[in-house]
């Protein structure tokens, strides 16, 4: 036996749900039955106070929490460090080579053609939508009131809708819950496999490949390719564009190129699988904190209310709700939903003092970094004033989104819905812990609370 000490045993009731690190070195068998059970427990506790962790022992790899470092991966020298073999593999079946795993020229031109598709603009004209999800889902917590619900298949719910209507919608052909469906078992299965490649599991554990050729994957992607083919035929006929819309407009600035029929289904899917279960992990972990912490929770009521009386948000309401926008910030500190990133070295370099060589894995473990000891003040406690104004964080010690010319295309929209949702929701709701059935975070590609979010719910 391979045991993992855990801060698990020392829970501090003071503080909200978390990960526990191991302590000691697990092996080979106990890093896969850790990996099976939970891959945010391969991340070792000393993440949380050294600058960088290496494994020469089999696969080699670093896992860089300091500031400096990551800046030289993500910003300075992006091109030495694409993102990793793993992780294309495991995206490439479902979103082809799209903006998410191209690199150098290909990624290049579609990230010029996607950008102002997220405009600040565009993506407040997309606000309506997200109001819309707002209201329907305040309408099933009041059916739910007095009663217990689990927000985070609510916010799944709220979300989907969102990132479906502003891709798909349209016609009769789109079968909501089957796309739901299609990409939630996708994810399921992909993530956990090939976050055991990602430490070097043995040969014998099965490969996303033999995975990937399912019914859902292809539905999903004919679902798409109908969806575009229709509005080609359509022609601009939405007042306001969406997304589809605007990606089948847009052309590369610099060459004129335009995206073809796949191209734009790559994107687009890519779209529903970055942007929909992210954004409903933060509203669910927001919550979920909120409900930790009630003082904080009626704070950020007060907020609501004095802002949107009975209304539900709108994007013009987003600057004017500060402390709801710190909420969210600090949400995206304890629980990143992307918890991991990794990279491939192509070149030998430096980082914190150790030789990387060309082949190397950087893991960027998000969670541990969000955590560490010298770069945050008792770390594990919820504080939304970590974020108040004129806070100094080091741009780099918070990367919700990623940094440097890869960063998330999409955090201005996910900020918008998240703070449109939340703003609503804690103006008319109160959420309460219920004992016993605190979630619990676990590392699925993205990271999750197993089980789900139970809340009791009562009106505000
Ligand atoms: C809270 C919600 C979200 C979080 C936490 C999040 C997180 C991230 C992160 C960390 C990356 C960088 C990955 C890396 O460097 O390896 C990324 C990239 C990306 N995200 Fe998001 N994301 C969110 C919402 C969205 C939304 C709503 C969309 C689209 C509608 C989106 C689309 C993308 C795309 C296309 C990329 C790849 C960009 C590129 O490589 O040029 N994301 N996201």
């Amino acid at each position: 036996m391979h045991p993992i000490s855990a801060a698990d045993t020392d829970r501090d009731q003071s503080l909200p749900v978390r990960v526990p690190l191991a302590t000691q070195p697990l092996g080979i068998l106990g890093t896969l039955r850790a990996g099976r059970r939970n891959v945010l427990e391969l991340i070792p506790e000393i993440a949380t106070h050294a600058p960088i962790i290496t494994n020469t022992a089999g696969k080699r790899w670093h896992m860089v929490t300091d500031p400096d470092a990551l800046r030289r991966v993500l910003r300075d020298r992006v091109e030495d460090y694409p993102k990793s073999d793993v992780t294309k593999l495991m995206l490439a079946p479902a979103i082809g080579q799209s903006l998410f795993i191209a690199e150098g020229q290909e990624w290049l031109w579609q990230r010029r053609t996607a950008a102002p598709v997220f405009s600040h603009r565009n993506v407040a004209n997309l606000a309506p939508v997200m109001t819309a999800a707002a209201d329907r889902a305040s309408a099933r917590f009041a059916a739910a009131a007095g009663r217990a619900a689990d927000a985070f298949d609510e916010m799944v719910t709220a979300t989907f809708e969102v990132i479906s209507d502003v891709t798909l919608s349209g016609g009769e052909t789109f079968d909501r819950d089957a796309v739901h469906k299609a990409i939630d078992a996708y994810m399921a299965q992909t993530a956990k496999i090939s976050l055991l490649d990602v430490i070097g599991a043995p040969p014998w554990v099965p490969r996303p490949s033999r995975l990937l050729s399912g019914p859902g994957l292809r539905d999903m992607k004919k679902m798409a390719d109908t969806t575009i083919d229709r509005r080609r035929s359509e022609k601009g006929s939405n007042p306001i564009p969406d997304l589809l819309d605007l990606l089948m407009a847009g052309e590369d600035p610099k060459s004129g190129r335009k995206m073809t029929t796949e191209e734009i289904r790559d994107n687009l899917l890519t779209f529903i699988v970055a942007g929909h279960e992210t954004t409903a992990l933060t509203l669910s972990w927001a919550l979920y904190l909120c409900a930790f912490d009630p003082t904080v929770q009626d704070r950020a009521r007060a907020e609501a209310q004095s802002v949107l009386g009975t209304r539900t948000a709108t994007a013009d309401d987003v600057p004017r709700l500060p402390f709801i926008r710190q909420v969210i910030d600090e949400t995206l500190r304890l629980y990143p939903p992307a918890a991991f990133l990794s990279r491939t070295a192509q070149k030998p370099d430096e980082l914190c003092g150790r030789d990387v060589r060309r082949g190397d894995t950087v893991i960027l473990p998000i969670y541990a970094l969000h955590r560490h000891k010298k770069l945050w003040s008792d770390p594990d406690r919820f504080d939304p004033g970590r974020f108040a104004p004129g806070h100094q964080t080091d741009r780099f010690a918070f990367l919700p989104f990623g940094d440097g010319p890869r960063i998330c295309i999409g955090a201005n929209f996910a900020i918008q819905e998240a703070v449109i949702i939340l703003s609503t929701l804690l103006a008319r709701f109160r959420f309460a812990r219920i004992a016993g059935k605190d979630p619990k975070p676990v590392m699925i590609l993205t990271l999750r609370p197993e089980g789900g979010v139970w809340l009791s719910i009562t009106q505000a």
